[in-house]
């Protein structure tokens, strides 16, 4: 909603549907995207994001080409917003190939601070008006947005509860990492008990 600027109407693709990605399809669906198209090569990610919002899934930004190419008559997504586990100079292109003119690429995931993992054609940059924008925690500003997140949860406008996957203990904490590792997760939760 806010790096991306999503409007009514517009189609957003989402690559990488964990715990951040899920919450960029919902952001999409609340800022009334038309088309959001949700990437994952994990399929209990694809049908969580079908059922909070999505309106399209794929396994791959390739596979998705030919649906997007249709569904907007070539004009292609006016966002790609990427949230991968770890990104990587192809899904960083599979992003700006899936926007078309004007199109914003936002880069949310991450990889090791000193990785190259930008490699991009400059020329169809600046003739599409292509742009690529970091986001850090959504943008967000927490006294505004913290209370407006929370009464969209309380009127069910945003889902939390649905997308919590499993709770661990904090014993549990490393189970709850290889579970993560291994993408059983949209989203695993540490409870810390009080008693
Ligand atoms: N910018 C920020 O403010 C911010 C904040 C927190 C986390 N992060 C970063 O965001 C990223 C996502 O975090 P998360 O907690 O959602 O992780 P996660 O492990 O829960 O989700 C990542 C998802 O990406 C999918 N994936 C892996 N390879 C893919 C590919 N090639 N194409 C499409 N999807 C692919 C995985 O299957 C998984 O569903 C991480 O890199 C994390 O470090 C950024």
């Amino acid at each position: 909603m806010n790096t991306a600027n999503v409007k009514a109407g517009e189609t957003v693709m989402v690559v990488g549907v964990g715990g951040i990605g899920i919450n960029a399809v919902q952001g999409a669906r609340l800022a009334g995207a038309k088309n959001i198209i949700a990437i994952d090569p994990l399929e209990n990610k694809r049908e969580k994001a079908m059922e909070l919002g999505a309106t399209h899934s794929f396994a791959s930004t390739d596979e998705a080409m030919e649906t997007l190419t249709d569904m907007t008559r070539g004009q292609m997504a006016d966002s790609a917003i990427l949230t991968p586990g770890l990104m990587t100079s192809e899904i960083v292109a599979g992003g700006f190939n899936a926007v078309g003119k004007g199109g914003v690429v936002v880069l949310t995931g991450l990889n090791k601070l000193e990785e190259q993992n930008i490699e991009l054609p400059g020329s169809i940059m600046t003739l599409f008006r292509k742009s690529l924008k970091g986001s850090l925690f959504g943008d967000c500003n927490p006294t505004v947005d913290i209370p407006r997140i929370l009464g969209l949860y309380q009127s069910g406008d945003i889902k939390l509860d649905e997308i919590i996957t499993r709770t661990y203990t904090l014993d549990q904490v490393n189970e709850g990492y290889d579970d993560l590792l291994a993408g059983k997760n949209v989203r695993g939760v540490v409870i810390h008990s009080h008693d």
